[in-house]
């Protein structure tokens, strides 16, 4: 996801600037840029690859003006090149950009009509492109910028600054965040809080189709039909932004090492471990829910998979999970009995913030799972439960993953007292079960330097499978998509019962494959598929429990021995294995692991 940032300063801002792009770098990106307005003139110098880059370039050709907008580019029209890097100037108007101009074919077309020509692949230039033509055809920069406004259709966050207004910027957001921060005789604009903070912590959020004048004085919004309107100063707890690696050589390692204390400050917040009781909101009330719709993409749609045992086998609650970008193309029929939830570590992913609004108006009550309180999926919702996981920076989602599994844990047990299927000694009893959780999370996290020495061989491999029945099957699941996206080694997630109906072809001695299997009910069958992989000379790294190891360890590759959890909340404690063999594969392999190729934080872009 791209990164923007904009001061209007009392200082040179192209090294703060630069700072702020720097704590946007977690979004993922793959170029950079700074555009200044200095003595009423706009200049840029734009840079491939790393915002090191880019500073380099500012050292040996500064860029001064106390006026300037700065871009993080995650590609989406156009590859990683210098001419396709924000900001994007056409005559007297810069303009950065986050997300799509879906008609950004037809503009340019127009504007290539009346012989505009163009320098870049991008859909942003055409936006440039268009306010200079309305500038050149008398218009203010303000009545320029929002007649383009007009014609934009997609999703985007922009901000303008223009030849000769070196105390004007302007921001528009539709579908995706932009902030204001407000300084002392100073402005800023930025993606997020995080960018703003070294900055300021009052912070005003544009809401969808805004549109902002910012000028050092102050800031007009302006609504989608062009009247001003007041959106609310909010002060950000800069602690919430503070983004350290604290000692740690990752991010991911960092976030993967606090899912102890977060999990046991998610459960804080719901539930009282010591009257060993549900603590949910008010809102919360299952009692005449019929039906389920879980929503959310990539880990947190495994997340919801998972979620799915819960809710149907605590309280009998029906449950339909769907992956965001194709929920609303299925047209689902929901009903007004249902409840939809949407899961969402950043609250922005554009298909899941789709779906949400597909879902709307539709279902008795829409509700979010995010870890972003302020982000546009939470403002959206009826009912909002933040997971309180702490600032996740790694692109590869860990703690908010367990977050996620514990907040819909306690929400599936929330239903299950609501609908009388469970007894307050009940759900005293699965308190207690949980409540043990983040202290079985650190004796796995244990694990560590053991996972290190079985990733050194998982690194040489081509594939890898991983296998999981019931709750462990969407773990499965999570294992390969944490390993593909941080080490790029192809691994697929299967039920295990569903590898002799295909996948099993696959199998030979070159083929690690990854048995999640703590000793439940569905222990025995686990453990008959992962044999018939054995037969086949299938590497199994067996992930257990103790008396699982000793009863079905024997003949396998390897094994790891997780401490013994309730066999209900065992997916939660396997995530963190699942986690650390990616980690330590990624290490092996040398990839970027907080900022993996092609990826970004939170995608969105549909
Ligand atoms: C997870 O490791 C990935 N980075 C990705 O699948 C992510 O979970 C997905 O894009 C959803 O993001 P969100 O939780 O912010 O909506």
């Amino acid at each position: 996801m791209c990164g923007i940032v904009g001061v209007l300063g009392n200082h040179e801002v192209a090294p703060i600037i630069l700072e702020a792009l720097k704590r946007l770098e977690y979004r993922g990106y793959d170029s950079a840029g700074i555009a200044t307005v200095r003595d009423g003139r706009l200049d840029r110098r734009r840079a491939v690859g790393k915002l090191a880059n880019l500073s380099d370039l500012l050292v040996h050709e500064p860029l001064a003006g106390r006026a300037g907008i700065g871009h993080t580019r995650w590609a989406t029209h156009g590859g990683p090149t210098v001419k396709n890097a924000h900001p994007h100037r056409v005559g007297p108007v810069a303009v950065v950009h986050n997300g799509i101009i879906e008609n950004f074919r037809e503009l340019h077309d127009e504007l290539s009509a009346i012989g505009l020509t163009f320098d870049s692949e991008t859909d942003t230039e055409t936006v440039a492109a268009l306010t200079a033509h309305h500038l050149t055809s008398g218009l203010s920069p303000r009545e320029a910028a929002a007649k383009t406004l007009g014609r934009l259709q997609g999703a985007f966050a922009l901000l303008f600054l223009f030849d000769g207004e070196p105390d004007l910027m302007i921001a528009a957001r539709k579908g995706s965040p932009l902030a204001i921060g407000h300084g002392d005789g100073e402005m800023f604009v930025g993606s997020d809080a995080i960018a703003l903070a070294p900055m300021t912590d009052r912070v005003t959020y544009l809401e969808e189709g805004d549109y902002a004048f910012v000028t050092r004085a102050g800031v007009e919004i302006f609504d989608a039909a062009g009247r001003r309107a007041n959106r609310a100063l909010t002060r950000i707890q800069i602690e919430a932004t503070r983004i350290e690696k604290a000692g740690y050589k990752h991010f991911m390692a960092k976030e993967i090492a606090e899912q102890p204390v977060v999990v046991a400050e998610a459960i804080s917040h719901y539930a009282s471990l010591q009257d060993r009781r549900l603590t949910l909101p008010d809102g919360v009330d299952f009692t005449n829910v019929d039906r389920l719709v879980l929503v959310a993409c990539g880990t947190a749609s495994y997340a919801c998979q998972v979620a799915k045992y819960w809710f149907e086998q605590f309280a009998g609650l029906p449950v339909d999970v769907d992956i965001a970008s194709e929920f609303r193309y299925r047209e689902p029929p929901l009903s007004p009995t249902s409840w939809a939830v949407f899961v969402s570590q950043s609250g922005e992913t554009a298909d899941t913030l789709a779906a949400l609004r597909y879902a709307a108006e539709k279902v008795a009550k829409v509700v979010s799972v995010v870890n972003v309180a302020s982000s546009s999926m939470a403002r959206e919702s009826d009912l909002v439960l933040p997971i309180h996981a702490g600032v996740e920076v790694g692109v590869a989602s860990t703690k908010a993953f367990t977050c996620q599994l514990t907040v819909l844990a306690l929400l599936a047990l929330k239903a299950a007292e609501d609908k009388g299927r469970m007894t307050p000694d009940q759900i005293a009893a699965q308190l207690d079960a949980l409540a043990a959780l983040p202290g079985l999370m650190s004796h796995a996290e244990r694990l560590g330097p053991r996972i290190a020495e079985i990733a050194a061989s998982l690194a040489e491999a081509q594939d890898v499978l991983f296998l999981g029945r019931g709750p462990m099957f969407p773990i499965a699941l999570e294992g390969a998509l944490k390993l593909k996206e941080i080490s790029y080694i192809h691994a697929e997630g299967y039920a295990s019962g569903e590898l002799k109906h295909g996948p099993i072809a696959l199998i030979d001695a070159h083929v690690p494959v990854v048995v999640f299997a703590p000793h439940d009910g569905l222990f025995d069958k686990t453990i008959s598929n992962m044999q018939e992989v054995m037969a086949r000379q299938g590497r199994v790294l067996l992930v257990s429990d103790a008396k699982g190891v000793a009863e079905a360890g024997a003949g396998t590759w390897t094994t790891l021995t997780l401490p013994e959890v309730a066999p209900q909340f065992a997916p939660i404690l396997h995530a963190v294995p699942a986690q650390l063999l990616a980690y330590h594969t990624a290490i092996a392999k040398g990839t970027d692991v907080d900022q993996p190729r092609n990826l970004a934080k939170s995608v969105t872009v549909e």
